[in-house]
């Protein structure tokens, strides 16, 4: 670990506090100077820390710079987050993820960055990821559920995602079959689930949930004005996204604990803002106006079409009719 980052382990610990550069010199068994050097660095990296002649450094308690030791103070899990990688910039926390899925990455494996230059959403579609403002991340996950069981991962991580962001924001957040989280009407945060099979097991080798979350935007591009929205837009509040990412592992952990038992159905039906609309559902590029029924215990969309026939659907776009 470079100097910079044990320094700043030590200044989170102390979050809000002062501590002095030669308590922390002695902890590091390095020199005063050193320090000061690695303080700069992380100032030069955005961190606010201030000093005071006889009290020491202190990182002020509004940071929200995303990284390890910020994140870890928040954190409750035993696997998930436990090992974890933060990046200032990646292409998508998604494809990283992935490559170290396939060099046998452990289960719990967390990629977190500030920012993608290719964030990755469903049906091929670009996830927008601006620099400081949302959190994007992607777990990497081992579960022992056979290919069919694929879906109820999404589903499973989108209700875990509700709760997180209700947890940390107050807001209260509805699921958008098959994996939005919607709140005020618009679109928080995105989920990719990206699934690989094991050959010789037959069932799942891995999967990595892609989770991107709106936190601090207060602008989006013209496309996006109209369907999404952030925490802050919202509730006009910052809430910390260490704590925010960190909650989202906790819930996450508690809900794949359980995903064999299905229970968390029960809550998607809940939040699901579908059920009971007149919707439009795209496949294959052809739309039709349908009613959204129900979810099945799989997480399938229950639909029905103006015939009468009732349908269980596990892929598709959705919007809701006017
Ligand atoms: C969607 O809305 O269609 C899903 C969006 C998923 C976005 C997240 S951000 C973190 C992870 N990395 C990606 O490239 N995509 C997912």
């Amino acid at each position: 670990m470079a100097l910079k980052d044990k320094v700043l382990e030590i200044l989170e610990e102390n979050r809000g506090k002062s501590i002095s550069g030669n308590k922390i010199a002695v902890a590091l068994g390095m020199t005063r100077s050193a320090i000061w050097k690695a303080v700069k660095q992380l100032r030069d990296d955005g961190y606010t820390i201030t000093a005071v002649t006889n009290r020491g450094y202190c990182l002020t308690s509004d940071n929200d710079i995303l990284n390890e030791p910020s994140i870890f103070s928040y954190l409750e899990t035993k696997q998930l987050g436990r090992k974890m990688d933060v990046f200032k910039t990646v292409d998508s926390t998604n494809n990283f993820a992935k490559s170290l899925a396939q060099l046998g990455a452990v289960h719990g494996t967390a990629v977190i960055s500030e920012q993608q230059t290719s964030g990755r959403g469903r049906m091929g579609k670009t996830f927008h990821s601006p620099n400081n403002q949302g959190i994007y991340m992607s777990v990497v996950i081992r579960p022992k559920l056979t290919i069919d069981h694929a879906l109820m991962i999404t589903s499973c991580a989108a209700v875990a995602v509700a709760q997180a962001i209700e947890n940390v924001s107050g807001l209260s957040c509805g699921i958008k079959w098959v994996n939005d989280i919607y709140a005020g009407g618009k679109k928080l945060c995105g989920i990719l689930t990206e699934a690989a099979v094991g050959v010789e097991q037959g069932g799942l080798d891995y999967a990595v949930i892609g989770i991107g979350i709106n936190v601090l935007n207060t602008t989006f591009p013209k496309e996006l004005e109209d369907i999404a929205t952030s925490i802050r837009a919202l509730s006009g509040k910052s809430v910390s996204r260490s704590r925010l990412a960190a909650e989202v592992l906790n819930c996450l952990e508690k809900q794949l604990d359980c995903i064999s038992s299905q229970e968390f159905i029960e809550e998607y039906r809940r939040r699901s803002i579908l059920i009971g609309k007149q919707i439009t559902l795209t496949r294959n590029d052809v739309s039709e106006n349908v009613l959204a029924v129900g979810i099945d215990s799989f997480g399938k969309l229950i639909i029905r079409k103006d015939n009468g026939t009732e349908e269980a659907i596990s892929s598709g776009v959705v919007s809701l009719n006017e």
